[in-house]
């Protein structure tokens, strides 16, 4: 196919499919080449400092293209930028709106490495940056003044799992001319639209979901407007920003089935969370989709589905019995990633570095990534290595 305006009847799923495929461009080919270009050959000297046509391999060949038509396809959006890592996506638009004096407000549930851009580089660049509870909803109107420039949400926080109100705190923002920005990594883009609730930037790494293979570090910034996506253009032309063609095209590969395996991963977690519920062994389970969880019914208005993250808060246990308890996981591996095919936990506690809403719970916090293994291996698994946590 090749007019994305077409696509809009379709559903998010089948757009996923169709959009950025050119067969036509490409001797029938049903995926778009990788070109492994740094010098493009000119035959016109007008061409060469012109902006008619591309002149260097930088600003992305058919598959970074491809890729960008994919993303949009799903989330929509005006622009796309690619980045080379989900963080990457997510420090360009803080980057691309950074000046000195200006102030971020940043969600005290953000993934700790854009915390650490914050408080590192922006912070040197003469931003300073203010973190809210992930919970004020609409009270974030209290937090903007004449020198906000950002409102950085992630929704549910990623190893917390808070559901923010989007929609509330969009319109306070925008209301005040303050740039909103969403990591959006949770949902892929699939479950949750950040531009039908009129936030500005959505970031997603594609490192997670897309890539869905445990091998890809990629990210990506779709912006609301063409004016948006311009100056995200430019901080990346600025910066030299690049993704490799070869890592364009798994993203866009593992785009192809992503549902497929989401929805799967979606099912097998939330059976894994219902099931977590009722153990001795667990305080309290974090995933959105259960009745139990306080974002529940922010989820449910807003979300059209869950992922395969979620949290657990596990009662009180000896750091000995919590150890021996992980280490004795067959199917499920420890590692600091998610949305692969293969299984992960980690737990969570030593990452945790909040300042603005403490975080409260009696025993340790584990994360889990639900993987394509059948959900009975991993309940089997999960129940075995309870029994490490017996007194
Ligand atoms: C919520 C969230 N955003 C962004 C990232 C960054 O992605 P990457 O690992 O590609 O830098 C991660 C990585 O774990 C994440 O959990």
């Amino acid at each position: 196919m090749s007019d994305e305006n077409a696509l809009e009847r379709f559903r998010p799923e089948t757009r996923a499919i169709m959009a950025g495929r050119h067969p036509a461009r490409y001797d029938g080919a049903v995926n778009p080449p990788v070109h492994r270009a740094s010098t493009l050959i000119l035959a016109k000297v007008d061409d060469l400092y012109g902006e008619r046509v591309q002149t260097y391999g930088l600003e992305g060949m058919a598959v970074h293209e491809a890729l960008k038509e994919a993303l949009s396809a799903i989330e929509g959006g005006a622009a796309v930028a690619l980045a080379p890592s989900g963080l990457m996506a997510c420090t360009l638009p803080l980057l691309a709106l950074a000046r000195p004096g200006g102030e971020v407000l940043v969600s005290d549930s953000v993934y700790a490495p854009t915390r650490r851009f914050c408080d590192r580089m922006l912070s040197q660049l003469g931003v300073a940056t203010r973190y809210y509870d992930p919970c004020i909803g609409a009270g974030i109107s209290d937090f903007i003044h004449a020198e906000t420039l950002a409102l950085f949400m992630e929704s549910p926080g990623s190893l917390t799992f808070e559901i923010q109100d989007i929609p509330a705190m969009a319109k306070a923002a925008s209301s005040r001319g303050v740039v909103t920005i969403i990591d959006n990594t949770w949902s892929a883009g699939l479950y949750f639209q950040p531009f039908a609730h009129g936030v500005d930037f959505s970031v997603q790494a594609l490192t997670k979901y897309q890539g869905g293979h445990a091998d890809l570090l990629a990210g990506a910034v779709l912006a609301r407007t063409p004016q948006l996506g311009a100056r995200i253009a430019a901080t990346v032309r600025e910066l030299g920003v690049g993704v490799s063609p070869d890592d364009a095209y798994l993203a866009l590969r593992g785009i192809r089935d992503m549902h497929a395996r989401l929805s799967l991963q979606s099912a097998s977690a939330l059976r894994i969370a219902t099931w977590l519920e009722a153990r001795p062994e667990v305080g309290r389970v974090l995933h959105p989709a259960l009745p139990s969880h306080p974002g529940h019914a922010l989820w449910k208005r807003d979300f059209s589905g869950a992922s395969g993250l979620f949290g657990l808060v596990l009662a009180p246990t000896t750091e000995a019995r919590l150890t021996s308890m992980l280490e004795c996981l067959e199917v499920l591996s420890m590692g600091f990633s998610w949305g692969g095919y293969e299984s992960l936990i980690i737990p969570c506690d030593p990452q945790l570095t909040r300042t603005a809403a403490p975080w409260r719970a009696d025993g340790p916090l584990l994360r889990l990534s639900i993987g394509l293994e059948h959900a009975d291996d991993l309940i089997s698994d999960l129940e075995q290595a309870f029994e490490h946590l017996r007194p």
